[in-house]
């Protein structure tokens, strides 16, 4: 059961990493991960395309602004020559904005405090937020202030993707921006910290799925992470994680408080593709939440699914991308476009948080 490549662009150190083999390759082994296998493609070839929400299109600005993709990507292509950082950054700022109050570019606006201030917000790239804006000011000139900041925040994210090597899809548009945000949400955000049983619970509570969460999840195969986001699994010796890479983290994070990061993905840190899941299978994942959908009964199947299968995982990381692109939009006349991503148009009416409740990280 052999599903690892050697591809590994690391450098000496990774290829000190030791590939773990599963327990044994007993037959038993092996029949339950067929049968696991089997029974995740039966279930995977039955599920509908998602629906698009109502008030939104695919030609929603074929008309208003038609070159607007094409903008938008050509701006990132630029970027992205010039830091590789950002587009992990993009991607995890469209998770947060749509997992709190929907996609509706609630996370760019400017508050005292607002909901890019709480603790699990607090590593989105200023920079990153920027370039949004960026972009927004390239779309608006060319085509007026028509297309939305929280589309253009849903459509950077799709580009990161595809221009980090993942698929290229297209996206239902129509949104409109907030009027205001949810500091109270926003520290509802999953934690790294937790199991699948707990994740599984998040995700259903905004109707995505066992496939959903195990795809959307593999957004972990860019980017990187602070030491007190996995700082758990080390002072644990968590014997689901591989011993050499938890030396390399040991020597990476001597304390909880260090600002050092470490790859979310060991073996192809800056490409989009499913290392990741590789990585699950060989106690290679870097977060709790990760490692443990290699575990769960539920979602270990998909994982071995999609490290065996790039194809498939890409096709179910699009529906759920689609999926979790959709979370509570607002449409029609709901809400406003900004003229600019970080201020709401009318400037006199003061943001200020339902509840300012501030939880601490538990650590
Ligand atoms: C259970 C769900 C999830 C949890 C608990 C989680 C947690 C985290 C944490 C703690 C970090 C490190 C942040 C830092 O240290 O600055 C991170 C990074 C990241 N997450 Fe997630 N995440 C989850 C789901 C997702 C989803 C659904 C996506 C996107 C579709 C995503 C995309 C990313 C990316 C791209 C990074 C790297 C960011 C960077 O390098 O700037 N994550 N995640
Ligand atoms: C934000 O505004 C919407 C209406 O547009 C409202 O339903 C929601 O409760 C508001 N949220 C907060 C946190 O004020
Ligand atoms: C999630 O993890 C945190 C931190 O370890 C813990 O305090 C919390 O109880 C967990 N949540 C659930 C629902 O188990
Ligand atoms: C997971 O959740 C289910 C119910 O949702 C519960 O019965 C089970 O005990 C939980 N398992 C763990 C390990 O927490
Ligand atoms: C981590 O490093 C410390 C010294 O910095 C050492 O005492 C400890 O044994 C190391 N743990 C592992 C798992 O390597
Ligand atoms: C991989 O998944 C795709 C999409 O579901 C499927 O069409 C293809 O047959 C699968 N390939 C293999 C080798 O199983």
């Amino acid at each position: 059961m052999e599903v690892i490549s050697n591809d590994t662009p690391q450098g000496k150190l990774i290829k000190q990493i030791k590939m773990a083999k599963p327990s044994s390759c007993s037959s038993l082994y092996s029949l339950f991960i067929i049968c696991s296998f089997l029974l995740a493609s039966q279930f995977l070839a039955y599920e509908a395309k998602p629906p698009v929400e109502n008030g939104l299109s695919y030609s929603f600005y074929s008309q208003t602004c038609p070159k607007l993709e094409t903008t938008v990507r050509n701006h990132l292509r630029k970027v992205f020559t010039k830091t590789n950082w950002q587009a992990p950054a993009l991607l995890v700022i469209f998770f947060h904005d749509c997992f709190v109050q929907g996609c509706d570019g609630s996370l760019l606006l400017d508050g005292n405090p607002g909901e890019r201030d709480s603790p699990l917000n607090r590593g989105i790239a200023h920079r990153a937020l920027q370039t949004i804006d960026d972009i927004r000011e390239a779309v608006h000139s060319e085509c007026g202030r028509v297309v939305s900041c929280a589309d253009i925040t849903v459509l950077a994210a799709r580009d990161a993707v595809f221009l980090s090597g993942g698929p290229d899809f297209a996206v239902p548009l129509g949104r409109r921006d907030s009027l205001n945000f949810s500091m109270e949400e926003a520290n509802n955000l999953p934690l790294p910290y937790n199991i699948t049983n707990v994740t599984l619970k998040t995700f259903a509570s905004k109707n995505l799925d066992v496939t959903d969460v195990v795809a959307l999840l593999g957004a972990h195969t860019i980017g990187r992470a602070h030491c007190h986001t996995f700082y758990n699994r080390l002072s644990l010796l968590d014997p689901n994680m591989d011993k050499t890479l938890a030396k390399i983290l040991n020597s990476t994070c001597p304390t909880t408080y260090s600002r050092n990061t470490f790859h979310l993905d060991i073996r192809t840190p800056k490409v989009f593709d499913n290392k990741y899941y590789v990585n699950l299978m060989n106690h290679q994942g870097l977060f709790t939440c990760d490692q443990d959908l290699f575990i769960d009964k539920r979602t270990k199947g998909l994982v071995e699914a999609f490290a065996l299968n790039q194809t498939l995982f890409f096709n179910k990381f699009v529906d759920g991308f689609i999926r979790m692109s959709q979370l509570d939009v607002l449409t029609g006349n709901q809400g406003e476009v900004r003229a600019k991503c970080n201020l709401i148009n009318n400037k006199k009416s003061i943001l200020t948080p339902i509840v300012d409740r501030i939880i601490q990280l538990p650590y």
